[in-house]
């Protein structure tokens, strides 16, 4: 297998996290040549000589053949991605967003390029929900998922359900702890929980949606009363990205709903993430772990490089037409 040379867009939360995870593992095979940030003036946990600011440093560097795409801006990344795969290096991202709006472009790129394009860190943060939906079921077997995907809108919930408080103030405190998104509404809205959902339908289901495809309705609407009447009858109330295949036609949205607490999903509190797998042969499943943070969602990329370590690339397995003959009337609208 070949050394992974990384040149490494961003060091904010993930970006910082992957960089502190790989100085403590030491792995000979796995360095981090250049990282591009682009605030020179923006404090950070390492000396400022450690960075670079033009992102040809890493783009036209023949000798970086791993990009980490770890930045927050969707349109940036994309331009950062599409170039990286341009220029025959593997791309790993955790951007959920910009991976949502142009995956059918990028995964063809990727394949016409002959690169690996990775990015389980972009969907449930820790857990490797990317990999399990891509290989751990055979073809036809999955039947349904429902993901708590939203660190931000579960811990807003978690923290409404604890005692009534002002919804600004718990998002406020979300920002501080790292995993809100720079823009609050994508997680509130419901956005960013689509986002995920577009791209595990794709690697559970073979399905590809666009975002304008998938309803979100967030946790904005949610009210007291309803917190009040959730705790009188035992239920929960939980943002949850849906997707149920049936007759070949996919059902998928995301919405605030409530669900009964003996229902495993209820007992995922604060910035955890869970995935709800059901399947005709394996039948219920649960994955479950940290959905945002730097250093659980660091292991997520650092899962990835060591993939790309094995030479690895999705195999796309429940795809069985080429992407550019897909079929978007397999999905079930709902508006
Ligand atoms: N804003 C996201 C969340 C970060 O709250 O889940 C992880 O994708």
């Amino acid at each position: 297998s070949q050394n992974l040379r990384i040149g490494l867009f961003g060091f904010g939360s993930v970006g910082s996290g992957i960089y502190h995870v790989l100085k403590k593992k030491e792995m000979s095979e796995i360095n981090i040549k250049t990282i591009v940030v682009k605030d020179p003036s923006k404090p950070r946990s390492i000396d400022s000589k450690h960075f670079s600011y033009a992102a040809e440093d890493i783009l036209e560097d023949e000798d970086i053949n791993v990009v980490l795409e770890l930045i927050d801006d969707a349109d940036a990344a994309f331009h950062i991605v599409k170039q990286a795969l341009n220029h025959k290096k593997h791309v790993i991202s955790a951007n959920k967003k910009m991976l949502a709006e142009h995956f059918e472009e990028l995964i063809a790129l990727a394949q016409k390029q002959k690169v690996s394009l990775l990015y389980e860190a972009a969907v449930c943060g820790s857990i490797p929900v990317i990999r399990t939906l891509e290989e751990s079921f055979g073809y036809d077997a999955l039947t349904s998922l429902k993901s708590i995907s939203n660190g931000t809108s579960n811990y807003v919930l978690t923290r409404l359900f604890q005692n009534p408080q002002p919804f600004e103030e718990i998002i406020t405190d979300a920002q501080k702890h790292g995993f809100a998104e720079s823009d609050p509404t994508l997680d509130i809205d419901g956005w960013d929980s689509k986002f995920k959902l577009i791209i595990s339908n794709y690697h559970a289901f073979g399905i590809l949606n666009t975002p304008e495809d998938i309803l979100n309705l967030g946790i904005r609407h949610v009210k007291p009363e309803d917190i009040e009447f959730a705790k009188e009858k035992n239920f929960s109330i939980k943002l949850i990205g849906h997707s149920k295949m049936e007759d070949g036609k996919l059902e998928a949205y995301v919405a605030p709903q409530f669900i009964p607490t003996s229902e495993a999903i209820t007992s995922i509190e604060f910035e955890n993430n869970a995935v709800e797998i059901n399947a005709d042969f394996a039948h219920q499943q649960l994955l479950q772990g940290k959905g945002a943070g730097s250093v659980p969602t660091a292991s997520a990329v650092l899962s990835d490089l060591v993939s790309l370590l094995k030479n690895y690339s999705y195999p796309y397995s429940k795809v069985n037409t080429s992407i550019s003959e897909f079929d978007s009337e397999k999905l079930i609208k709902i508006y």
